[in-house]
This record gives structure tokens, sequence and C-alpha cells, in this order.
């Protein structure tokens, strides 16, 4: 388990504004108690870090985690003012618990996900996760991993391209993406973020070109999932962090697209409901788990004034939870 930045990743410290989504529901539904531990595991630019740690004040604690070295050095430069209260993480949150026991944190009062890429990422080309600026078709949000989008794109059969495009993408055209994707690759391999958007255009009938949101947008949303395996990262980083909560220790997640959301309200719901880990019950281990009670019967959305001011917040969905006692 790596807690401090890769040797080999080359880290950038970055001056940028990343005004944090949701972020008044987010404090008030997380509720960090002064002198609490919180777990951040998105630290991204710090903006909710920093608001918790200010609630948890000199004599709290947060971890803040980012899967991004970049975010990692960026939030570490931000937050430098709060000195020792906040320990930063370069890791994934999928492994809470033994980052936790690195820490030798046991339980905390707190965690919050804010999914997604930053706008960091997602305005940085060489980063490859923007379909309005040309750079390498990369989609990491960890360097060290060795997949990139450009692999997916130039390796993975057909029937595998067109099954992430649709069901992480909810892509209708996924079928017709896939096909020219694999038609293009065949003259020469797609290496930059520019060459995919080009297939997909070519790709996608021009009269449903001409509606909706860009059309490269939800295939871009698709690959990047598939890079960063980030349902898969969603559905262990919630049970660890449920796992982590003190009885009254509340999770606090805000989400970005249909998938995420419905992972967290089925989770919160299993949790809810006292459902044993079907895992462990299958291997007659009983399965207890923690009991939650869900504080946001419907999902919080952003307030127009929030969505006028930042356009980022538009899809953005607040869910949180308790543990009970
Ligand atoms: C929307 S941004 C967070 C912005 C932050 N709340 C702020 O106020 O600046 C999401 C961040 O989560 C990180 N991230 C996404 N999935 C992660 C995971 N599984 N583990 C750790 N970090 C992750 C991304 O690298 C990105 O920096």
């Amino acid at each position: 388990m790596a807690l401090a930045v890769a040797p080999r990743v080359e880290v950038t410290v970055v001056e940028y504004r990343h005004t944090p989504v949701l972020l008044e529901p987010a404090l008030l539904w997380l509720r960090p108690p002064p002198g609490g531990t919180v777990v951040d595991c998105t630290a991204g630019g710090g903006g909710h870090t920093r608001a918790i740690a200010t609630k948890v004040g000199p004599q709290g604690r947060v971890v803040a985690i980012d899967r991004d070295a970049d975010a990692v050095a960026t939030a570490r430069a931000a937050l430098a003012d709060l000195g020792e209260r906040i320990s930063f993480v370069h890791g994934d949150f999928r492994h809470l618990a033994d980052i936790l026991a690195d820490l030798g944190i046991e339980k905390v009062d707190g965690v919050l996900m804010d999914l997604g890429p930053s706008a960091y990422q997602l305005e940085t080309a060489e980063r490859g996760f923007s379909y309005q600026a040309d750079g390498p078709l990369d989609m990491r949000m960890d360097r060290r991993i060795p997949t990139t989008a450009a692999d997916l794109v130039n390796g993975l059969d057909q029937r595998e391209l067109e099954r992430i495009i649709r069901d992480y993408g909810e892509e209708r055209w996924a079928s017709r993406i896939a096909g020219f994707i694999v038609q293009a690759r065949a003259r020469r391999p797609l290496e930059t973020t520019g060459q995919l958007v080009e297939v997909i255009k070519a790709a996608i009938p021009a009269a449903a070109r001409r509606q909706g949101p860009h059309p490269a947008r939800r295939t871009f949303q698709a690959l990047r999932i598939a890079v960063n395996d980030e349902l898969g990262a969603l559905e262990a980083g919630l049970q660890a962090a449920i796992a982590a909560l003190l009885p009254g220790g509340r999770v606090c997640v805000i989400s970005f697209h249909s998938l995420e959301d419905r992972l967290v309200k089925q989770t919160f719901l299993a949790y809810g409901r006292g459902e044993p880990d079907p895992r462990q019950a299958e291997a007659g281990n009983g399965g207890e788990r923690p009991r939650l009670r869900i504080l946001t019967r419907k999902p919080v959305r952003p307030s127009d004034a929030e969505v006028l001011h930042n356009p980022r917040a538009r899809s953005a969905r607040l869910r949180a939870a308790e543990r009970t006692g």
C-alpha cells in the first residue's frame, strides 16, 4: 500500500480552482464533529477537505485520499495552513481499510466521496479526459496503473467495446461507434482524444448529433469508467466506508451519473434493511453487517443558483446515511 506519492510518477502542483459541489448540503449531512475523525475519499483540489478540516478543528483529524498524485500534491499545498490535522494519502479509496490501518485509525465519524473526475483532470488536455481539447488517449486518474484508454480502444474486441460504451455510457449508438472504432484502428491505432472524437462523430448520424450534449460525451464517460474501474472502486469503497464508521457516524456520497447513484442508493438500502453480506452468507459465514439509517430519502440536488454559478454541479446528486448504534 503506497501512502506516499510513488517515486516514478511525475507530480504537478497546479493552481486550479475547483468550486466544491453541494458543499453546504455535504457539511449539513456529514456533520463533522469538532475533534472528530473524518475521511475525504476524493480530495481533488481540497475544497471539501478544507471545509471538513475547519469543522473538526485543530483537535480533529482528516484523512484526505486521492488516486491522482497531482491532486494529492495540489491539495497538500493548498491546505498547508491547516497544519498537522490532515493526513494526505495517494491511493484508491477501495483500499480504505488498509489506508486507515496504516494510519493507526480504527473507526471514523464520517466519510465523504465526491465522485468522478476533477475540473483539473477534465481541463488538462495531457490527461486525456477531455473531448474538447486534443491530448493523448489516457484517462487514468492514477498514472501508476498500466492500462490507458488507448489500450482499450485499440485492444478490446468489438463486442467488448460495444458493451462498455452501452453499459457505462448509456449510449444508444454504441454498436455503430464500436464498429467505426474497429474500422478506424485497422488503418492506424487511435492515439489521441481528437482522433477518437472524429470517429465518434462519423459514427453518429448527423440528425442525432445535432441534438443534446457533445456527441463524444457518453463514449468518453464510458471509457473513463472502464479505465479506472470506477464502479468496482465505488462498490468496494462504500463497503469499506460503512465498515469504518462509528455508531452515529455518517457516509455522504456525491455522484454525477445514474450508474453511480443507483449503486449508492442500492447499497444504502441493503444496509438499511440489515441484509447480510451476500458473499459471506453464501460461504456460510453469516455475513452480518453494520446497519444504516438512510438520511436522504431522495437525493439532494443543487439549487438553480449553484448550477448557474457552477454548471459542473448540474448532474450532482448527494445521498447520506448514518450508522445506527
Ligand atoms: C470531483 S473530484 C473531487 C473534488 C474535491 N471534492 C474538491 O472539492 O476539490 C474527484 C476526485 O476523486 C478522485 N478519485 C476518483 N475515484 C477515486 C478513487 N477510487 N480513489 C481515490 N480517489 C478517487 C479523482 O482523482 C478526483 O481528483
